[in-house]
């Protein structure tokens, strides 16, 4: 956790562009939410604690998913949407930034405005249920559905974690943290077992999920996969000793779409609702339902269980005070043609617009090429497909196709746009009718695009790499094949760069790619827009014009070549996956192995400098036996930071800690990150703390975190691999 001084903190509040659409509700706390719900469920019969656990089955109600209402006592039907970034099979509504783009920002405040805007749309449907965040990890940069989460750090996605689920559920809507657990790539997504030691569970997997309890996350949804050879819908394990015990969960687990695959076994496993309803998708009946009836009538199940499935679901649903006047569902998710005209947009176009400027990412911008200017440019010319949108794919099927330029991935993590303002458009209005532009559009023609950007100002020459869940776009099972750009986007970008001494590139992608032409020397500029949602083309312009500066930093490591990521890199055929790497996922691996990466974790470059200095840390601790265990410690630090470049700007100050060597962690990891605005020639002061929480390691062998007693460093920097101040202390 980090704490701003108080003048830092002014001049934070004063600066900041960011605002939160107006909070509307204080949720009630598990006690207060039990308490409410105990009146109602203890009217209930069996059949109808039962059938609130329940699903319609799929495409039976107008939410992806629906449960079944009840009737003295009354419990109305609870409507599940997707998705993490916004609402899924609905018009009328805002399609921002992807997860991964959220956690690139390392904004906590613009992570939070998002997640109260996508609140007040689900809200404004009458969904009761919000089916995100997503939070699984990028183990390998093939994983298909890696963009709806968060990236390759546990810290960096407990926090996109955290945050979203309380601007989520500060609108009154339940937010599902999604998928528990080990659900890190598409492939054999029903059979495969994914295996991990009990450390590795929990500094890493389990890490962003404990962090969304905290959070008070009303929902969590399990995972297609087997963990450790048993189902995660039905992983006695995972949901009732690590989740509802450990971490103690108040909220209910619901089942991904057909990821329960039992009855009796699931309800004991500590599954609460079933989702859609359905054995397997669209076929009818259900393992709960009546089955789950009989379960109980033969002893299989205990009725208290399904007191508690329904105390869980009716808790949660008077925690968000659903009770008082929670709209009534205005979507048809299976008939969109004929749901109602409800719009739920108002002005969170803005929000959006500057979150995906405060999510895009510099990596290259040589003797400041950026930002430009259009009063003093003539010309520039815009290449490539992904420079526009193409009308024919726009809004094709959960956006599981290909063409034009891309700003989401493809799968239920998605939501249609109302709108795509595209980078030809965006970048035309922002240069300015006294700027003429030319385009290219075709990836294949070369010689028409070396043609095209030949004599102007700044080539902009655009590509992009896609994946997402389940279905086959372009030959990609929802996993990545590899992680080349797509559409012939190296050849462009060589025949543009060999035709334009300005040549700025421009990449949309779901996570890194190769970059062979890196080192091109007429390629002056590369910005990394990532995933932008409906506003791409004009939080383009804005960084491309310096309205903002750029302050995104990479949520995951850039390679210089695939084999780099080490044993989790490939995405695994077999049906028992070992994650051998263990806790060494991301930077963590690249640091241990020594591999220089092309781009590290939390790389991001600025239209101005920042200087470091004071770095000062304060150590208090409780110590147990011969003061051998460290029984609690909080450590603080304060660093002071100077804006010493031409213009106003944001730094994220990240701090990473070393364990003492006994500790068996790895190199470092991250324990905190700031965003602090600075106007040019000005100093604000940082502060972390750090608690029991930053400071563990898991110990398999008592089954609980412990603080390592030894020296650890603390590490500040402005990315994993630009460590900017160092200070060591004993516990
Ligand atoms: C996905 C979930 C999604 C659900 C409902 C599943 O295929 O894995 O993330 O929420 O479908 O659409």
């Amino acid at each position: 956790m980090l704490l701003l001084s108080s003048t830092a903190l002014t001049l934070l509040v004063a600066a900041a562009s960011i605002s939160l659409v107006g909070a509307t509700i204080d949720p009630l706390s598990w006690d207060e939410a039990y308490t409410k719900a105990e009146i109602i469920v203890s009217k209930m019969t069996v059949e109808q604690k039962v059938s609130i656990t329940t699903g319609v089955g799929w495409q039976n109600g107008l939410c992806v998913g629906n449960t079944y209402p009840t009737t003295n006592p009354d419990f109305p039907a609870l409507c599940l949407q997707d998705a993490p970034l916004g609402i899924r099979l609905a018009n009328n509504v805002t399609s921002g930034v992807a997860g991964i783009n959220a956690a690139a920002s390392f904004d906590k405040k613009a992570i939070r405005a998002r997640a109260n805007y996508m609140g007040k749309e689900f809200r404004g449907k009458g969904a009761h249920v919000q089916l995100g965040p997503a939070m699984n990890f990028m183990r390998s940069p093939l994983s298909g559905r890696g963009w709806e989460s968060g990236g390759e750090d546990p810290y960096l996605i407990g926090v996109l974690a955290s945050e979203t689920i309380k601007g989520i559920q500060e609108q009154g809507v339940i937010a599902t943290a999604k998928h528990f657990l080990l659900n890190e790539q598409e492939m054999n997504r029903h059979l495969s077992s994914s295996d991990v030691d009990a450390r590795t569970l929990h500094e890493i997997y389990l890490w962003p999920f404990a962090r969304s309890v905290e959070a008070g996350v009303g929902s969590i949804m399990c995972s297609y996969n087997l963990a450790n050879g048993t189902y995660a819908c039905e992983n006695d394990y995972l949901l009732n000793t690590v989740l509802k015990g450990e971490l103690g969960f108040k909220g209910f687990i619901h089942s991904d779409w057909g990821a329960t695959y039992s009855t009796a076994e699931s309800a004991n496993g500590g599954l609460d609702m079933t989702m859609p309803g359905d054995i397997t998708m669209g076929s009818g009946g259900s393992f709960f339902g009546k089955n789950l009836t009989d379960a109980v009538k033969a002893n299989q199940v205990s009725e208290d269980r399904t007191t508690d499935m329904a105390m869980r679901i009716v808790a949660t649903w008077f925690k968000m005070k659903q009770d008082e006047g929670f709209p009534e569902v205005s979507l048809n998710s299976f008939d969109l043609e004929n749901s109602p005209y409800v719009n739920v947009q108002e002005d969170h176009n803005i929000l959006a617009r500057e979150i995906a400027s405060a999510s895009n990412v510099l990596l290259k911008n040589v003797k400041n090429t950026l930002p430009i200017d259009p009063t003093k440019t003539k010309k520039i010319s815009i290449i490539g497909s992904d420079a526009a949108v193409d009308p024919s794919t726009l809004n094709c099927r959960n956006h599981a196709c290909t063409g034009g330029t891309l700003a989401q991935g493809w799968g239920s993590g998605t939501a249609y746009f109302s709108y795509l303002i595209d980078p030809l458009t965006g970048l035309t209005e922002a240069f300015g009718d006294n700027v003429q532009v030319q385009t290219s559009l075709n990836d294949w023609d070369l010689k028409e695009a070396a043609e095209t950007a030949k004599d102007s100002d700044y080539a902009f020459v655009f590509s992009n790499s896609n994946s997402g869940e389940e279905a086959d776009v372009a030959g990609n099972m929802g996993d990545r094949n590899n992680i080349s750009l797509w559409h012939n986007g190296d050849n462009l970008i060589k025949a543009v760069a060999d035709a334009n001494k300005n040549t700025i590139v421009v990449i949309h992608s779901v996570g890194p790619v190769l970059m062979p032409w890196i080192d091109h020397p007429n390629i002056k500029a590369v910005l990394w827009p990532g995933l932008p949602g409906q506003e791409s083309g004009y939080s383009l312009a804005d960084i491309v014009t310096g309205k903002v500066n750029p302050s995104g930093r990479l949520p995951y490591t850039i390679a210089k070549k695939v084999e780099d990521y080490g044993a989790g890199a490939s995405i695994s055929k077999d049906l028992v996956i070992p994650y051998q790497e263990k806790l060494l996922v991301g930077y963590k691996w690249f640091d241990h192995a020594k591999i220089e990466p092309l781009f590290p974790f939390g790389y991001g470059l600025s239209y101005t400098k920042f200087n470091y200095s004071q770095l000062k840390v304060k150590v208090n601790a409780s110590y147990g036996d011969n003061k051998k265990v460290v029984n609690d410690a909080t450590v603080e630090a304060s660093l002071s930071i100077r804006n010493g470049g031409p213009v106003e700007g944001a730094e994220i100050v990240q701090a990473y800690l070393s364990f003492p060597s006994s500790a068996g962690s790895p190199p470092k990891q991250l324990r905190g990150f700031e965003k602090i605005l600075l106007q040019k020639g000005e100093k604000g002061v940082v502060e972390f703390k750090f608690g029991k929480t930053e400071l563990s390691i898991y110990d398999a062998e008592t089954e609980s975190w412990v603080i390592p007693s030894g020296q650890f460093k603390l590490h500040i920097g402005a990315s994993s691999r630009d460590i900017r101040k160092v200070a060591k202390f004993t516990l």
